[in-house]
């Protein structure tokens, strides 16, 4: 399935909104039924008002009725050869909230292999539903 989402999310990362930085960003989140939801950056002249593609996949994704349970994998991916598009730390938080913590994480360029992670592995000892 990894081509599939990564074909997914390069078609993605064309509809980003990036007028500030040029720095595109897609993700694609494959659920067990099969289907794809992808969300892209879209950015803001009132800069902190940006949206990371990964909340905006994820976002998608409930919007369209999908919970945490129904969510395989989450591939990130950026259209450059220079650096990888590791979430940012918000974004990590919002994967702790609506990812399961053994849920894959990808990230991927156009020139690196792709690196393989989990929602726990990139924010560990998190604040979450259970610290409540
Ligand atoms: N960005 C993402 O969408 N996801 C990441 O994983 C890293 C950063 C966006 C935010 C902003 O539009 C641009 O990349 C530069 O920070």
């Amino acid at each position: 399935m990894f081509d599939k989402m990564l074909e997914a999310a390069k078609a993605q990362s064309q509809l980003a909104y990036t007028p500030y930085s040029n720095y595109k960003v897609s993700a694609a989140i494959l659920m067990k039924n099969g289907e794809i939801v992808t969300g892209m950056n879209i950015e803001n002249a009132s800069f902190s008002l940006t949206i990371c593609a990964e909340r905006c996949a994820l976002f998608n994704a409930l919007s369209r009725g999908y919970k945490k349970e129904d969510m395989i994998s989450i591939l990130i991916y950026s259209p450059n050869n220079y650096s990888m598009p590791y979430p940012c730390g918000a974004c990590r938080q919002v994967m702790v909230e609506l990812l399961n913590k053994n849920t894959e994480v990808i990230v991927v360029n156009d020139l690196l292999k792709p690196e393989y992670y989990t929602v726990e592995s990139l924010l560990p000892h998190s604040f979450d539903e259970g610290s409540l």
